[in-house]
């Protein structure tokens, strides 16, 4: 058991189609111990299998980061199934690391995921956990923090990525 390493923007896995998670065995229970070892060290609020170059539709969630064992939470093959309002948040992705952008994100959401064991199970969250859920879900699908920005803005944060890669500060 251990870390796994981060993959960032630009490695083709991070947007490689993801599979259902099927097999509800040992072999999950050690990934997602894995997966919050290395959400905890990075240190982050959650992460997703493309993460780390494991092709799957799981993530998990953590907003304690390791403080609360009440807050972790497995998400495998969720989807959102209701979505209400609109806020402006900034946010970042242990993909881009040391960068922040804002968009907009839904305020609150219904999520649908099986747990660790296969149970499904209903999630209602807002705000921060509501903007996390999106995130990790937005993984699975291939869409990263980079992909909500458009024009001037999507331009101005691949010149600061460009930087920080030229500075051998990426990573
Ligand atoms: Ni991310």
């Amino acid at each position: 058991m251990g870390r796994r390493p981060i993959i960032l923007w630009g490695d083709p896995r991070l947007v490689a189609p993801n599979a259902p998670v099927e097999a509800f065995d040992q072999d999950l229970d050690r990934l997602i111990t894995e997966m919050f070892e290395t959400s905890w060290a990075a240190p982050g609020l959650g992460l997703a299998a493309p993460q780390i170059a494991v092709n799957l539709r799981l993530a998990v969630l953590d907003l304690s980061v390791g403080k609360d064992p009440d807050q972790k939470t497995v998400l495998a093959n969720p989807e959102i199934i209701d979505r209400e309002g609109q806020v402006s948040m900034e946010e970042g992705c242990l993909s881009f690391p040391g960068l922040f952008t804002t968009f907009e994100r839904p305020q609150s959401i219904t999520v649908r995921a099986q747990d660790a064991t296969g149970k499904w199970r209903e999630i209602e969250a807002e705000d921060l956990l509501a903007q996390t859920l999106c995130h990790e879900i937005d993984h699975l699908n291939g869409t990263l923090l980079i992909d909500h920005i458009r024009g001037l803005k999507r331009k101005m944060f691949i010149r600061r990525v460009k930087k920080l890669q030229q500075a051998g500060a990426w990573g």
